[in-house]
């Protein structure tokens, strides 16, 4: 029987993944786990443990006493935070990411997620339709811990015999947790801003194209990447995958459709270079081809969802 564990069950991905892997595999078969607290949601349904990825010794005793067979480890400083505190979030997202792949090779764990990003690419890397296979040159804090990962989790996979399996994820989507730390982060924000105050600062330039998707599609992917034979995957770091790419000016316009009065200023931060550094659109065929992977929710159809979702948690919120 597998015996799940995740680890950054309280963090924007974590908290959707932790709902769908115990809709799918049963609650009782999941250990959701953070540093800081989950939703309701999460902490009604599911044990949950209190654990800092880098106490190595804390988090091999709650594999042990669980008797874990698969992780999924999210937890991690995004983009955004990572700039600002360069060396700490290498030590978590680095160290934490050993931590995790030794107690998998020496504790026999079957299988692990561990999520890789676009912020792998840099600004010398092909911007539009970037390839599974291409120039990466990241020069954001962030993304050399991430490509520094992707190749860690090859050489284990190679020659420890771990199976570990990782996807690039796009700026995910979703309004059970409000985002927090990434550069993509604003696609979140505005639709908490435009329902609550019907205006939102922007951090981005009303031009910059970046690759979304939304959070089913990605924890479909997610999960399916993990349900798969081991013969069937080509790729022994990660995948690049994709739904969509828009600008902030273009998602501006969608909400628009349904909330006629919204408004948006620009105010480029610091978080602009970032930007300005990824890809503005992924090709994911080689996912697509051999994986099968498709997306199922493009602009139009996560814009009304996200509208729709949004009002009914901030009217909950004010009712509780
Ligand atoms: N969404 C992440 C970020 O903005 C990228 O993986 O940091």
């Amino acid at each position: 029987m597998k015996k799940i564990l995740v680890l950054g069950a309280s963090g924007q991905i974590g908290t959707d993944l932790t709902l769908e892997l115990g809709n799918r595999f049963g609650d009782a078969n999941v250990v959701a786990s953070d540093m800081k607290i989950a939703t309701d949601e999460v902490m009604d349904r599911f044990t949950f443990e209190f654990i800092d990825v880098l106490n190595k010794h804390k988090l091999e005793e709650l594999i042990e006493r669980h008797g874990i067979t698969e992780i999924y480890h999210l937890a991690a400083l995004l983009s955004g935070r990572s700039e600002q505190k360069p060396m700490f979030a290498w030590d978590v997202n680095m160290r934490g990411l050993f931590n995790v792949m030794e107690l998998v090779r020496d504790k026999g764990i079957e299988r692990m997620f561990w999520p890789s990003s676009i912020a792998v690419f840099g600004p010398s890397t092909p911007k539009h339709m970037t390839p599974q296979k291409t120039i990466m040159e990241p020069n954001t804090v962030y993304g050399i811990s991430k490509l520094a990962g992707e190749r860690w989790i090859e050489y284990f996979n190679v020659h420890y015999g771990t199976d570990i399996r990782s996807v690039r994820y796009p700026g995910i989507i979703s309004y059970k947790t409000e985002a927090g730390g990434g550069t993509t982060d604003y696609a979140v924000e505005i639709f908490f801003e435009a329902v609550r105050n019907g205006h939102y600062d922007c951090y981005l330039r009303p031009d910059t194209l970046l690759p979304m998707m939304y959070m089913e599609d990605a924890i479909r992917l997610t999960i399916d990447i993990m349900d798969r034979p081991k013969a069937e995957l080509t790729v022994n770091s990660s995948y690049n995958v994709a739904a969509m790419s828009f600008t902030p000016e273009q998602l501006a316009e969608e909400i628009r459709k349904h909330l006629p009065h919204f408004t948006i200023r620009y105010q480029p931060d610091f978080r602009q270079a970032i930007a300005d550094s990824w890809p503005a659109s992924i090709d994911d065929s080689v996912a697509r081809q051999r994986r099968g992977w498709h997306h199922e929710f493009d602009m139009p159809r996560m814009v009304e969802i996200m509208i729709r979702e949004v009002a009914q948690k901030l009217e909950r919120e004010k009712t509780d």
